[in-house]
């Protein structure tokens, strides 16, 4: 198979079957590098027999990264929505199942508390996958950001607004300027993570943040002391390998 988003795609979504079948709980995230991984996700589902997808669905259990502040679960720009578009109606989940922090709390940093409590009293997350910003930010942990950051409410850079300004009418300004999002700390503590990174946009930070010593100014580098990080990219993504 050609080593393009759609190959990145499927072994994702193989690896996520295998995790949930195993009762593994899952750490999601969102963005367009995830688009093609549910949509895989989706037709492996689709293929499976009704009892196993009845099963599974049972067993479903994950914490979403991330959630802009201001916007509600119903609004279809939010996080929120995009899990239900992309995941929860495809495969027919109770939304319940997927949990994300609530981005219209009217207190983000005590939601923010509540979510990482809730995720710690779940047992923290087992399989763990993630976009990478081109600003080197994992969930929404903007640079500088140390390993240990919580859970929390923070400011979005306007890099970030800049790269998430499509789903916002193209304008960075619209962009809420705060998230509630995992911190470094509960992304490190998972047992396995899988960094999916596709497209030549990627290429540059993607370098970086393997070549380069960990440092607060590169979040996802500190994924390096991970025992069980693996990165998942495509051929544009990884191109500066084979040079
Ligand atoms: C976003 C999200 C991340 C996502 C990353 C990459 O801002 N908060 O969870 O993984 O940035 O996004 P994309 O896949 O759209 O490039």
């Amino acid at each position: 198979m050609e080593p393009g988003p759609a190959a990145v795609a499927a072994w994702v979504a193989a690896a996520l079957l295998e995790a949930l079948d195993a009762g593994t709980l899952l750490g999601l995230a969102t963005g367009c590098t995830m688009e093609p991984v549910y949509a895989a996700l989706a037709d492996r589902w689709a293929a499976l027999p009704a009892r196993d997808r009845a099963r599974l669905a049972r067993r479903w259990r994950s914490f979403n990264l991330d959630e802009y502040v201001g916007l509600a679960p119903a609004d279809p720009r939010s996080f929120h929505a995009f899990m239900d578009r992309h995941l929860v109606s495809p495969l027919g989940l109770a939304a319940a199942r997927v949990r994300l922090p609530d981005g219209a709390a009217a207190a983000p940093q005590a939601e923010a508390d509540r979510y990482g409590a809730e995720l710690a009293a779940d047992g923290g997350v087992g399989l763990q996958i993630l976009g990478l910003g081109l600003n080197g930010h994992v969930g929404f942990n903007e640079p500088p950001c140390g390993p240990e950051a919580p859970c929390r409410c923070l400011d979005l850079s306007p890099a970030t607004r800049r790269q998430n300004a499509a789903a916002f009418g193209g304008d960075p300004g619209a962009v809420p300027a705060q998230a509630i999002t995992l911190g470094m700390a509960e992304i490190l503590a998972a047992e396995r993570i899988l960094l999916v990174v596709t497209g030549p946009a990627k290429a540059g930070i993607l370098r970086r943040v393997l070549l380069e010593r960990p440092s607060a100014e590169l979040p996802a580098s500190w994924l390096q002391s991970h025992p069980a990080a693996t990165v998942v990219a495509d051929r544009a993504a990884a191109s500066w390998l084979e040079s």
